[in-house]
């Protein structure tokens, strides 16, 4: 009975605010989810700090295949459909629950992560990539999306500079086409995600990323 009134409260938007950080490896966004979430914390909201792929224990299992360098004749396909089953398992058990009951959830990479690095990565179909990601997602649209944009061959040496995970080992022609697809999608879609430049400062790139969702808790912005 509970949980159905939760899900009506999701359905009816009386909900908690779910921001989802993006960017190309290396772009500093691990650094800054802890950051921003120390200073939603801070305000007194009940922050559900997540990253992807992980956060369910099913999730972690599909993590480990996906980041493990030794699969390395895994298709860009079934690549697609880990993510999208890791995914999918998180929505339903960690974050619809956590939005029903009032929480800001921070996730750490989301769909568009998947858009940025299975279609503009990859070269995957952009409508097959898009159809997955309405399945892996059971729907659920972030409120706010915060790109942290870097020169993606900053981010890669930085990113790989301990050695690299299986994403990783693509190089950098590979994050360059990530970058070209996250500020693809900033453009068509401008109200929900924000392209924030990630150099200088720590603290100054987490005042910025705090200005961008602002509006989420004071419509006046
Ligand atoms: P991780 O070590 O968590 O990297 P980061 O700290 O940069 O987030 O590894 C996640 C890797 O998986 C990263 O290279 C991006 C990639 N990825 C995809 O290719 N598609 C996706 O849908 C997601 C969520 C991540």
């Amino acid at each position: 009975m509970e949980e159905l009134a939760n899900n009506e409260r999701g359905r009816m938007g009386a909900r908690g605010v779910f921001i989802t950080l993006e960017g190309a490896d290396g772009c500093g966004k691990s650094t800054q989810a802890a950051l921003l979430e120390a200073a939603l914390a801070a305000g007194g909201r009940e922050v559900v700090r997540l990253r992807e792929p992980g956060g369910t224990p099913i999730s972690e299992k599909i993590r480990a295949l996906l980041l493990d360098p030794s699969n390395a004749e895994m298709s860009a396909e079934c690549e697609l459909l880990l993510y999208e089953a890791s995914r999918a398992q998180l929505v339903r058990q960690v974050i619809e629950p956590a939005l029903a009951r009032g929480a800001v959830v921070l996730c750490d990479r989301y769909f568009d992560s998947t858009y940025a690095y299975q279609a503009g990565g990859r070269a995957l179909p952009e409508g097959l990539v898009r159809a997955a990601n309405e399945l892996g997602s059971c729907g659920l649209v972030p409120d706010r999306t915060l790109v942290l944009d870097l020169d993606p061959a900053v981010g890669h040496a930085r990113a790989t500079a301990g050695g690299a995970d299986r994403l990783e080992a693509e190089g950098l022609s590979f994050q360059e086409r990530v970058r070209a697809a996250y500020l693809r999608l900033a453009g068509q879609e401008p109200q929900r995600v924000r392209v924030i430049d990630a150099s200088g400062q720590k603290d100054e790139v987490t005042a910025r990323l705090l200005a961008a969702c602002a509006d989420l808790w004071d419509p006046r912005g």
